[in-house]
Formats: structure tokens, C-alpha cells, sequence
């Protein structure tokens, strides 16, 4: 390597990840890597392990074997606030808002502006203001629309709570941003923006991991593809037209690629 040069690492790395859940093999020694200002799509049927790859890279899950490394170095996420530390976004399928909270609560939960610590505990409050001025400008920066800014998230609509869930990873990004079927609830209009948004993720540099069943989704934003399969991974290819039929044999199983 000539002077000057760095040595580049991808931005995660995941080798050998293997879970189970009793006798249920989740994830059997699946290998991948992605890259800064690459978009990698997960692909697989229902239970091919997906969120549960997602819930292990960001500190929701334990894998039984298997590494995890960071721009080259391995590391142990052992909780969500560990893996945003290290600069990773997760947008859960199950959406993990706060119910109880309006959406600057949501948006800053484990990350509260506090008033200056010169100030006795007590009078430590949490500056509410500028968190919702914050909140608000994220939202709208991100052209997310809300009717009422202030209503409890439970009040929302499932495509809503999907807008602010996905407005809140982007909005805190910093090396990669995980999408677990970011625009099931959502109509064309507002999946359009958030493929929007992934396109600007990319562009930023930040690497994305998308999963999504929609094949034109995908097509519309994903450099690569990764097929998982009963917890193992099937295939690997470019996320483009001339593969589209390979990767859907992959996901349906019409063809039994060896495990790779
Ligand atoms: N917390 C859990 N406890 C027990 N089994 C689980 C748990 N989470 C997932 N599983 C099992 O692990 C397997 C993989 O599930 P996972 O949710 O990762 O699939 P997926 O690829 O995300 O599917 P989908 O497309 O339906 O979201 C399934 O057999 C599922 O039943
Ligand atoms: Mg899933």
C-alpha cells in the first residue's frame, strides 16, 4: 500500500453470526459486510432471520457465536444505547416508539438536552423547549407532516409513528442506519420520501442496511442484496435489474443455493 494511503475497513462486519432461540436456529453462521455510502439490502421470507440479525448488530440480542466488528475492530454491543454510541441507527419493524410519549420525548429519549450542570440537581430540568423547537425542525427538514406535534404517539397512525421512527434514525445517523422494513405501513407518497432519505444517507457517506419485501424498493435504492434463508445466507448479488430474478429464487427457494 503506497504512503498515504489508509487501510479501509468496512463500516460492519458481521462473521459467523449464529442464534437461537431454544431449539429454533434464528441465525446460523451468517457472514457480511457493509460499507460507508452503501445501501444493503436484506432479503428473505418471513423467519429467514432478519430482525433478529438487526436486534443482535444493535444491542437487543446476544449472538451465541459469531463476531461483530466496527470499522475493523471487533466489539460487544450488549445494549441499544451501547450500539448508538458506536454510531448505529435502528429503525425496528416493531417500531419501538414510546407510546406515551409525544415525538420530541420520542426523538430524544436517552439523549435529553439538560439545563447546565451548574445548576443543583434539583433545578436540572430538561430544557423541553429546545428539544421540541429541535424535534420540530428535524421533522420538518425531513418533510415529515404531523397534524398534531404534540399528541401522544399512541394517537398516531401506524404510517405516522413509522415517519417519526425513521425521521429520528436519520436525524442522529452518524456511520450506519438500520431500516427493518421502513416503509410497510406507509403509502407511496411518504415511501417515496424515505427512500429519499436513504438515498441521502448514502450520499452523506453512512452505510445502510435496508430490509424490505418490496422488490421495487429495493431495486429503486440498494447498491447489494443479501439473501437469507432459514438463518443462513443463500446469495449475494448487486441490487440491479439483472439479478432481480436471481435474488428472488434466493428468498422463495426455488433454488437451493449451497449456504455461503
Ligand atoms: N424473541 C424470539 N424468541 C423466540 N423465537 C424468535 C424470537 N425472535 C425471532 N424468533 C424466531 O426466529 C426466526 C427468525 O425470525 P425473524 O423475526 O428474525 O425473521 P424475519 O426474517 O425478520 O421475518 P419477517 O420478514 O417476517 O419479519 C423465526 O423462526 C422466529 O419465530
Ligand atoms: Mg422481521
Amino acid at each position: 500500500m503506497s504512503a498515504g494511503m489508509e487501510a479501509s475497513a468496512p463500516v460492519l462486519s458481521i462473521t459467523d453470526a449464529t442464534k437461537l432461540f431454544g431449539a429454533v436456529v434464528a441465525l446460523d453462521g451468517v457472514t457480511l459486510d457493509v460499507w460507508a455510502g452503501e445501501v444493503l439490502a436484506l432479503l428473505g421470507d418471513n423467519g429467514a432471520g432478519k430482525s433478529t440479525l438487526v436486534k443482535c448488530i444493535s444491542g437487543v440480542h446476544r449472538l451465541d457465536r459469531g463476531v461483530v466488528s466496527i470499522d475493523g475492530l471487533p466489539v460487544q454491543i450488549t445494549s441499544p444505547t451501547q450500539a448508538r454510541d458506536h454510531g448505529i441507527e435502528t429503525v425496528y419493524q416493531d417500531l419501538a416508539l414510546f407510546d406515551n410519549l409525544d415525538p420530541t420525548a420520542n426523538f430524544f429519549a436517552g439523549r435529553e438536552i439538560a439545563r447546565p450542570t451548574w445548576l443543583p440537581q434539583g433545578l436540572r430540568w430538561l430544557d423541553q423547549s429546545r428539544m421540541r423547537t429541535q424535534a420540530r425542525d428535524l421533522l420538518d427538514r425531513l418533510q415529515v407532516r404531523l397534524p398534531d406535534f404534540d399528541a401522544d404517539v399512541a394517537l398516531m397512525s401506524g404510517g405516522q409513528r413509522q415517519a417519526v421512527a425513521v425521521a429520528r434514525a436519520v436525524a442522529f445517523s452518524s456511520k450506519l442506519v438500520i431500516l427493518d422494513e421502513p416503509t410497510a405501513a406507509l403509502g407511496l407518497r411518504e415511501s417515496a420520501k424515505v427512500l429519499d432519505l436513504v438515498r441521502r444517507l448514502r450520499a452523506d457517506g453512512v452505510a445502510v442496511i435496508l430490509i424490505s419485501h418490496s422488490m421495487d424498493h429495493v431495486m429503486a435504492v440498494a447498491d447489494r442484496a443479501v439473501v437469507l434463508r432459514r438463518g443462513r445466507k443463500i446469495g449475494e448479488a448487486p441490487a440491479t435489474p439483472a439479478h432481480e430474478s436471481q435474488l428472488v429464487s434466493w428468498i422463495v427457494g426455488a433454488q437451493s443455493g449451497a449456504p455461503i
